[in-house]
């Protein structure tokens, strides 16, 4: 049941580009945008999730949809897609810079190199040249980016040194893009949840029975609480800038301090 400022609120006139838009948090906001009238831009690297997300947005109500096969990870692609689409780019008003993961759960002394570089390369990386390529619109639309940080941004658990090194990153990025955009009304929000339900333990762990595991008989937050999360600060008026925002599951007081029922 949403409440009246919810419903009165429209995005008719917004473009909103949401990155790893083909699951999780990202397809949850750009089903609550389409409920709200937005156009919207959409990338991930699955095409054909994408297609499908595509058709369910225009079904709620979206304007237009795009949509964009990139891998944020590789920062040419991400200056070619700026390039040839910069009619379409110069549209964006609200950037919604989610895509990301994390990779194993093992010790620095047992870690793979090359999960630490697809962590930092798509986390941080993908981030930074994705808002490099988009700011000049931004500044001229008076926009928004909404970076996914994390509670892993917060504080440091074992076996989560570099995917904790990036969201650390990813508020450090937040913090000065603040200081640097000042004055040109651009506002720069942090979301950083605790414990989500979605494919992001499965993209860590590997393991469809491991992933479920982690959620085992605790309540955690759902794609869409944190859908709903971006839209409330989205919704502010232009003056208020939700600088961060840290949410856990009730389950949850802090990283690693997790209550399961029945244990
Ligand atoms: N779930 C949690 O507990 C939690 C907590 C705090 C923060 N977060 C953050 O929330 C964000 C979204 O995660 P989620 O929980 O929704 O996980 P998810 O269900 O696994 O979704 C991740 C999304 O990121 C996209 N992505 C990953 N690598 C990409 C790449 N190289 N290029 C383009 N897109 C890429 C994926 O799309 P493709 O695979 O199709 O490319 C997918 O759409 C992440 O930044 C994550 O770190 C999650």
């Amino acid at each position: 049941m949403k409440s009246g400022w919810y419903c009165a609120f429209t995005m008719k006139n917004k473009t909103v580009l949401i990155t790893g838009a083909s699951a999780g948090i990202g397809q949850a906001v750009a089903f609550d945008c389409s409920k709200l009238q937005a156009h919207l831009i959409l990338v991930a690297r699955r095409v054909d999730r994408l297609k499908s997300i595509q058709k369910k947005c225009l079904q709620l109500g979206a304007q237009s949809v795009q949509i964009f096969k990139l891998d944020v990870q590789d920062t040419k692609e991400i200056q070619n897609f700026c390039k040839t689409n910069k009619k379409i780019l110069k549209t964006v008003d609200i950037l919604i810079n989610n895509a990301g993961l994390a990779k194993g759960t093992e010790r620095f002394q047992d870690a793979q190199p090359d999960d630490w570089d697809q962590m930092l390369d798509t986390n941080v990386r993908g981030l930074l040249y994705l808002t490099r390529g988009l700011i000049a619109p931004l500044i001229k639309n008076q926009g928004h980016i909404v970076n996914m940080g994390s509670v892993a941004g917060r504080l440091v658990y074992e076996g989560g040194s570099v995917y904790c090194a990036s969201k650390f990153a990813v508020r450090a990025i937040s913090d000065g893009l603040r200081m640097d955009l000042k004055g040109t009304n651009v506002r720069v929000t942090n979301i950083e949840p605790g414990m989500v339900n979605t494919e992001f333990s499965l993209v860590r762990l590997g393991n469809q029975q491991k992933a479920k595991a982690v959620y085992d008989d605790m309540t955690p937050l759902s794609a869409e609480d944190i859908s709903e999360t971006i839209l409330w600060c989205l919704q502010r008026p232009s003056h208020v800038n939700i600088q961060e925002l840290v949410i856990y599951p009730t389950d949850q007081a802090s990283v690693g301090q997790v209550v399961r029922k029945g244990k």
